[in-house]
């Protein structure tokens, strides 16, 4: 039995959030965050961890089922929180957090989640060497917008070839534009569509929904089930 607090602080606050409480809870949580934004502002993309109201809107995203899902930027643990209270088991959730303090943070408060130190552009790579296999549901945070296009590139590649074929990419932005340009969604042959705009968050965000378009799908679905046949939990090949 895992307790609330070893599976980290209950995620009950979605209908009471409003700016205060938002911003007090962002404040008094987690000054790791802060110092990781100090280390590496770049790469964190924001100085307070994404509030209630954002973090249970991306949990409502994701499709349940007996498949794994695998959250990108973890950070301190906001969404990991509100995946856990949208009833995710721990067995099947996988975090993976580039910054080693907050990676570290991370398993110690999270003690029944596997987490994978490492970069989200070898997410291939990072799960095959821990034997994991394909994914139903990929929860981003990470600052897209505010990487190189060849990075944003290679993570979005890496997200989509470990996707079961009817998978979903769950990504919040800070920007009033898509987290994907469109040309780039186009030409990896996925399409997105922004679900809700989240104001009580600082700043307020809007979470977007990715999922290969049916042409994609139509192409790579013999390939992957060929490789991977019942895929979900085994080795990728
Ligand atoms: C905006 S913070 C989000 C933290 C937390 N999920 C939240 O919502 O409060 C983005 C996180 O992504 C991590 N990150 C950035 N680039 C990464 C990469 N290439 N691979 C893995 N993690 C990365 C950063 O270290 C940071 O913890």
């Amino acid at each position: 039995m895992i307790s609330n607090q070893s599976l980290g602080r209950p995620n009950t606050q979605y209908l009471k959030s409003n700016p205060i409480t938002t911003v007090s809870q962002s404040l008094k949580v987690r000054p790791n965050f802060l110092s990781a934004w100090l280390r590496n502002p770049k790469q964190v993309g924001a100085v307070l961890p994404s509030s209630d109201g954002l973090t249970n809107t991306m949990a409502a995203q994701i499709k349940r089922g007996p498949g794994l899902t695998i959250e990108l930027g973890a950070g301190t643990g906001a969404v990991t929180a509100a995946l856990l209270s949208r009833g995710i088991k721990p067995d099947h959730l996988i975090l993976v957090e580039k910054d080693r303090i907050l990676a570290k943070e991370l398993d110690h408060h999270f003690p029944a989640l596997r987490v994978l130190e490492g970069d989200a552009a070898r997410l291939q790579q990072l799960l095959r060497k821990s034997g994991l296999g394909l994914a139903d549901n990929v929860v981003s945070s990470l600052p897209l917008l505010s990487m190189r296009t060849l990075t944003r590139i290679r993570v979005l590649s890496q997200v989509f070839a470990i996707l079961q074929p009817d998978g979903k990419l769950v990504q919040f932005t800070y920007s009033p534009r898509p987290p994907v340009p469109e040309r780039l969604a186009h030409s990896l042959g996925i399409a997105g569509k922004r679900i809700e705009r989240v104001l009580w968050n600082l700043p307020p965000a809007n979470v977007w929904v990715y999922e290969r378009t049916h042409e994609n799908m139509a192409v790579i679905r013999p390939k992957i089930d060929a490789r991977h046949r019942g895929a979900t939990g085994r080795p990728l090949a």
